[in-house]
């Protein structure tokens, strides 16, 4: 499976402070907001990374993410040269994807749970047309939202409802089978003039091939739209971090713990930073796992 993460956009709900920055790079706790839709592909097993900005902005993911050999990955670049919609991310990924599935992912999610990893890579490994994560939400009118009939199938696809029949928020981590670069394809502008996920999400729910994954209550996806947003997603990444001595979303302990690097290089690479706690956590880390059990993680969250 290929990933996609978009991040491209021009973030106008946090001005002044996107003028100058791309909101993906913008801190949530103590890294970039990238680091954790990243991490999300990491857990599920991707290697093969396509990050989709803006032209003007592509030079700073790339000094902060370089071409992922560092973190057993590939990543490479694509630009959106002007917001054109979620689905354009698919086409720009078009050669990326290539004859694969493919897991896009929005760059300013963050999701945290319990088991998350072996739900992905349980999911990842058995995908047929789409399949969606839906999280119960307050105001499910900003959101694609998900409809579902007694039994919990999903039998409606709505983005941004004026009146939702759901309180079930359709989360911007998308998992595809290959067919999703025709459909992409074939589906037509929004008033608004650009290609809606939700259209893509429909043809295959038309199609009987869309599965909603109910997240849970006991889960986190967490929004970083606005200013108190960003701020109060940071504050959840602080809480858990100081209390459990853990970190989310640190994608060297991520690429350590799937085996895409071993435990010299991720030493390494907190040594890099070692002026920081957060180098320091990657040395403990890398100290830690060395020669003991990387299997069990996956039943401990992300
Ligand atoms: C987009 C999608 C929406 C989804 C949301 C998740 O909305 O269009 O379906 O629920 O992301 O973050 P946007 O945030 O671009 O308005």
């Amino acid at each position: 499976m290929k990933g996609i993460v978009l991040a491209g956009g021009t973030g106008t709900r946090m001005h002044p402070i996107t003028i100058s920055v791309s909101k993906q790079l913008l801190p949530v706790g103590d890294k970039p907001m990238i680091y954790y839709p990243i991490s999300v592909l990491i857990a599920a097993g991707i290697r093969d990374i396509l990050v989709v900005t803006r032209p003007v902005d592509q030079r700073l993911f790339h000094a902060l993410l370089g071409d992922g050999s560092h973190l057993g990955l590939n990543i490479t670049y694509a630009e959106q040269a002007q917001p054109g919609g979620i689905a354009e991310a698919l086409l720009l990924g078009a050669d990326h994807i290539g004859n694969d599935d493919c897991a896009l992912i929005l760059g300013d999610n963050i999701f945290h749970g319990t088991a998350f990893a072996r739900l992905l890579q349980k999911e990842a490994a058995q995908v047929d047309g789409c399949t969606l994560f839906g999280y119960r939400v307050q105001d499910p009118e900003r959101y694609g939202v998900g409809v579902t009939d007694a039994d919990g199938r999903l039998v409606a696809i709505e983005e941004k409802p004026r009146h939702p029949r759901s309180n079930r928020a359709i989360t911007g981590l998308y998992f595809y089978d290959n067919d999703v670069i025709d459909i992409a394809k074939n589906i037509q502008p929004s008033a608004r003039g650009e290609l809606e996920i939700s259209d893509v999400n429909a043809v295959y729910l038309s199609q009987g091939r869309a599965k909603l994954i109910d997240l849970g209550r006991g889960f986190a996806w967490l929004d970083t739209g606005t200013p108190a947003a960003l701020l109060q997603a940071g504050q959840y990444v602080r809480t858990l971090e100081e209390r459990q001595g853990v970190r989310i979303a640190c994608l060297e302990e991520l690429a350590l713990r799937m085996g895409f690097i071993d435990a010299d290089a991720c030493h390494a690479l907190g040594a890099a930073m070692v002026n920081s706690d957060y180098g320091d956590y990657v040395m403990n880390i890398a100290a830690e796992i060395s020669g003991g059990d990387r299997t069990s993680w996956v039943h401990q969250g992300v």
